[in-house]
This record gives C-alpha cells, structure tokens and sequence, in this order.
C-alpha cells in the first residue's frame, strides 16, 4: 500500500507535540527508518535510549530493546508500534528455566546477549551485543567459568574465537537458523569475486563460508568501505536499506534461506521487527500507547548488568 506525505507530516508533527524521539533498528521497513531520529545496531540504540533528552522515545525495534530504553529511563514514557514484536531468542529464555540452569553452576559468572527479557537481564552479570560480546567476554580471566546465553550460534562464535568454552543455553534466531549452507556455496560459485558477510547469529555451517562476521553495523560499515563491488548478506534484509545509501553502485544479494519461500523474498524477515508499520508509529505517538515498562526493584536488578556492559565497551 502507498503511503501518502500526509503519514510522515503527521508523524512528524506528533514528534513536536510528543517531545518525541524515534529510535529504530536497522530491521525496520525502510519508510520507518526514513522518519526516525536515529537508526541503530543493538548497542547504539541501547546508547541512543541512555542520552536522549525526549520525554517520550518511541522505540521502532523489538520488546527487549524497548524495555532496555525503559531500563535505562524509568522517569520517560517508552511507546512501541507494537507490543507483540517479540524476539525468538529473548522467547528461548525463560526465566525460572534459566534460574534453575544458572544454580547448577554456581561459580559460573552469566553473560547475557541483550536479545534477553528483563528478568533475565536481572540473572545475569553483564550483557552483550553482537558488537561488543568478543571485547565482554576476553575481559574474563581465561579460568573464569561463564555461563552464555540464550544465542548458542553467538556463544559457538565465541568460543571458537576466543579459545574459550562457555556453558551455552540452548536458543537461537528463527531468522538466522535458516539460512542454508548448500544454497550459500552454490551462490558463492555463481558469484566468485563476491564477498559473504554473516551476522554472528547464523549457525556455524554458514559462518564457515562467511568473509567477515559482524553486528548489523559492522555489516553496513563492511559494505560502505571493503574494497568488494558485490556481496552476499546473511541477516535480516531490513539492513539493505542503510547499505544502498551508503553504496549505491555496490551489488547486495541475499543469502539462500532453508524456507521455501524464495520467491517472495520475504523469507529472510523477522515477523516480530515486520510487526511495525508506519501506522503504528504514528498511532502510538498518538496514543502514547502502548507503553513498554518494567516494575521495580526488576528495573534496577536489571539496569545493573547493563551498565557495566557500557563500562566494559568503553575500556580499551
Ligand atoms: P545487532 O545488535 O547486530 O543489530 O543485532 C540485533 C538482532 O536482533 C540481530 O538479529
Ligand atoms: Fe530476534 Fe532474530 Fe528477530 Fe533479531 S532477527 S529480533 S534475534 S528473532
């Protein structure tokens, strides 16, 4: 469906009124990412929510990453397009289930990704992006036992990388899991001198085909300064967006999914980022509803780990 001018002057006059600010994830439909304020990786939008001075941030993105912006804002109102626009992995954690694994190993220390609840924020001792996890995780002493969870693709990364072996819960991205190995070195021989980037979510039979692997910012920066023409994208291609602008006359092509639906294109989607519309964002700065927010003493359980990961991203 076309979208009128009339959409993005509404949103953007609700902007004014609101004291507003849009933060969105580089997942977003491209029309949701041309009316925000800022456009983001996990960590920057994290860091985005902590230094904003908007009264109200309307977060375009997924429930954890509107509820990392409440944590980190208990006194601003946190409104979402849509409060169903989950997170596979965040969903893989349940809370009592991850309390029981945690006291199994009770000299482990736990390093959460930030794809994780609140409550499990709060279990944990610092959390990570994909942007920062390997600077995270080596600040550890080598002995230290350490507890990684929910993304067990993530986690395999890491410890392969870093010589590590942490304990690893079992979770994973609907989106990532799916890319297929075969269809990937098929494309690689149609395509020689492309180059394959992968998002460190992807299981390991695609990261071991990959050129470089990197948080959805890395990814963009890859695109916009490596030296390939063409590349193959394994992650979300919301991303695709940002990598046009930044390149236009650089060739991107999607990874293969498992799914059989590469027809439509769409199989690569997240369902929970494709929940927003342009709509919803502009009837939640209307209605400033619905509202994310995250009780206390919750909050401040989980604001803790949080921080530190700050702590830990800005230390050389
Ligand atoms: P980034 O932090 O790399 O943007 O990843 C977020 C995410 O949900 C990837 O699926
Ligand atoms: Fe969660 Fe995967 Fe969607 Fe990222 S792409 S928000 S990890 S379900």
């Amino acid at each position: 469906m076309a979208i009128g001018p009339d959409l993005f002057e509404e949103i953007e006059q609700l902007k004014k009124e609101r004291k507003a600010v849009i933060l969105a994830h580089y997942y977003q439909d491209p029309d949701i990412q041309d009316v925000a304020d800022f456009i983001g990786d996990s960590l920057q939008l994290a860091q985005a929510a902590q230094n904003t001075d908007a009264e109200v941030i309307c977060f375009a993105g997924v429930h954890f990453m509107a509820e990392t912006a409440k944590i980190l804002n208990p006194d601003k109102k946190v409104v979402v397009p849509d409060l169903q626009a989950s997170c596979s992995l965040a969903e893989s954690c349940p809370p009592e289930a991850f309390a029981a694994f945690k006291a199994r190993h009770p000299d482990a220390v736990v390093v959460s990704y930030i794809n994780t609840t609140a409550a499990i924020k709060a279990l944990s001792d610092v959390i990570v992006t994909s942007s920062n996890a390997e600077r995270v995780v080596a600040s550890f002493p080598p002995e230290q036992k350490i507890i990684f969870a929910p993304d067990r693709n993530l986690g395999a990364y890491l410890n392969q990388k870093l010589g590590r072996n942490m304990i690893l819960w079992d979770g994973s991205c609907i989106v990532h899991e799916l890319f297929s190995e075969r269809k990937l070195v098929q494309l690689k021989v149609r395509y020689p001198d492309a180059e394959v980037l992968a998002h460190p979510e992807c299981e390991e039979a695609v990261l071991r085909h990959a050129d470089y692997i990197g948080s959805t910012s890395a990814l963009l920066k890859r695109v916009k300064e490596g030296g390939a023409q063409r590349f193959i994208v394994a992650t979300e291609p919301g991303i695709f967006h940002q990598m046009r602008k930044a390149a236009p006359e650089k060739e991107l092509i999607e990874a293969p999914s498992n799914a059989s639906c590469t027809t439509t294109g769409a199989c690569n989607e997240c369902p929970h980022m494709k929940r927003n519309t342009l709509e919803k964002v502009r009837d939640c700065l209307r209605e400033l509803s619905p509202e994310v927010d995250v009780p206390e003493p919750l909050r401040s359980q989980a604001l803790r780990p949080v921080l530190r990961m700050f702590e830990l991203s800005r230390a050389a």
